[in-house]
């Protein structure tokens, strides 16, 4: 599907991933850019480049681990430009550590990572659905393929984008809805400090020292792990997001060596978590 002429939300549009992807689509020449962040001075400026550029844009503030804000940006861009064809459901956080990590930290993570998605789907879906047409992409990770060393709640929140974005394919694509699911390692983003930021608000990530708290994205096991094949830009993972799209195709590799890894793991799941142990204990040992 082409992006042009077509109106696009992008949820974590004010930073990374998202940002890069409200300007792809604005060169692209989409209709319009819903550009939504809980961070409001961020998705204004974001939008303010876009409509600099001659595009047309809105900043809408909105928590979307958050039901009724996840809904009310829906209403504002149906409100403001009378439809949304393009969903790009982005926005997402980071904490590393296993079980023990807060319950609040684990609620929150779900909230934005996954439970997000059902709620803007639940959203956009009747209008695609009565007309015929609409392309939902969903920002999981290669750890929602794979696994992310280091933190539990990545992972697992990961695989269900994946697994919702599976089953939304599979129940929507006779009825003209277009799937596809960003997987990409590591980009050079400020996930970290962001997912510092947000979980402040939530509760302590950490108070007993088992080393649970908010990931940098340019340090820590799982960053390692993550940028063995390379850190990408935002905007080439933008520009690989459009590209797929025009194929319609379900999984975005910005990192190709992923399918590799996803192929070996369904191959051999034995071998495959013997391989990660010992990757885990060399990154480790550092
Ligand atoms: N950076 C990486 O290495 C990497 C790799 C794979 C997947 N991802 C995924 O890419 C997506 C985008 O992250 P990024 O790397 O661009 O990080 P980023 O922190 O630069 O951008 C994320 C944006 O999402 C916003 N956001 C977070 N929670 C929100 C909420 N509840 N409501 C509205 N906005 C919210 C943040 O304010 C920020 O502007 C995430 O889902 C992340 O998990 C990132």
């Amino acid at each position: 599907m082409d992006v042009g002429r077509r109106v696009a939300v992008v949820t974590g549009g004010a930073s990374g991933i998202g940002r890069s992807l409200c300007l792809a689509l604005a060169r692209r020449d989409a209709a319009a850019v819903v550009v939504a962040d809980v961070d409001a001075d961020g998705a204004a400026k974001v939008a303010a480049e876009i409509e600099a550029g001659g595009h047309r844009a809105l900043a809408v503030t909105a928590d979307v681990g958050n039901a009724a804000d996840a809904e009310a940006l829906v209403a504002r861009a149906e409100d403001a430009f009378g439809r949304v064809e393009l969903l790009f459901s982005n926005a997402g956080i980071i904490v590393t550590g296993g079980l023990e990590i807060p319950d609040q930290a684990w609620a929150r993570t779900w909230a934005i990572n996954v439970q997000s998605h059902v709620w803007i789907t639940r959203a956009v879906l009747p209008g695609m659905l009565a007309r015929g047409e609409g392309y939902l992409v969903y920002t999981a990770s290669a750890a929602g393929l794979l696994t992310e060393l280091g933190s539990a709640s990545y992972s697992v929140t990961k695989h269900a984008v994946v697994a919702l974005a599976e089953w939304l394919s599979i129940t929507y694509a006779d009825q003209g809805i277009r799937v596809s699911c960003l997987c990409p390692q590591l980009v050079s983003t400020n996930l970290g400090t962001t997912s510092q930021r947000l979980l402040g608000a939530c509760g302590p990530p950490a108070a007993d020292g088992n080393g649970a708290g908010a990931l940098s994205a340019a340090d820590g096991i799982g960053a390692a792990q993550a940028g063995v094949d390379g850190v990408l830009t935002p905007d080439q993972v933008a520009a690989c997001v459009i590209e797929t799209m025009a194929d319609e195709r379900f999984l975005i590799l910005p990192h190709p060596e992923v399918a590799t890894y996803e192929r070996r793991r369904a191959d051999d799941r034995e071998r495959w978590l013997r391989g990660m142990r010992r990757l885990l204990a060399r990154l480790s040992a550092g």
